[in-house]
């Protein structure tokens, strides 16, 4: 069960950060320079559309704790039929993803973190044990 403390501190955080264009810049750059199996993936990407479907899926990835099948489309698309995104990728994500908002939110401390990972981790849990549901 998420607090509600994490909720709002999360909103805050997150609108900080998509106040700076950079953001999510920062964390494709972060994310692809720091694996090769996550270079290969998005080698024929067009990261600028990439980053706009990003921005609309974070909200869905915070709903998910709540309602996690507004995720379906999106495990569908990463599963092993699809893209094939294969598990252990996605602490790469969170991680990558936390250290954009470190580098981005001018009010990030271990609390904010926190309310990243633990938002996050719903969403995540909910795709990854979509991966070969087929
Ligand atoms: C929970 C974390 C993630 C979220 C919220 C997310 C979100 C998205 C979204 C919204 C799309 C666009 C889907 C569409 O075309 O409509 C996408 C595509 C994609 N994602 Fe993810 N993703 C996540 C994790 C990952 C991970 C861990 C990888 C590992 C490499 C990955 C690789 C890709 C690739 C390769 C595409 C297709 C890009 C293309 O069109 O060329 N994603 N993702």
């Amino acid at each position: 069960m998420i607090q509600r403390y994490s909720v709002k501190v999360f909103n805050d955080s997150f609108e900080r950060c998509s106040r700076d264009p950079a953001f999510l810049e920062r964390f494709y750059e972060i994310f692809i320079s720091s694996n090769d199996e996550v270079r290969e993936k998005f080698k024929n990407t067009d990261m600028e559309n990439q980053k706009g479907v990003l921005r609309i899926s974070l909200s869905y990835m915070m709903l998910a704790h709540q309602t996690p099948n507004v995720l379906d489309k999106l495990a569908v698309q990463h599963n092993t039929q699809n893209l094939d995104i294969k598990p252990h990728l996605y602490s790469v994500w969170l991680d990558s993803m936390v250290r954009a908002v470190k580098l981005t939110d001018l009010e990030y401390d271990d609390g904010v973190e926190q309310a990243w990972r633990d938002m996050m981790q719903p969403g995540i849990d909910y795709i990854i044990s979509k991966y070969d549901d087929i």
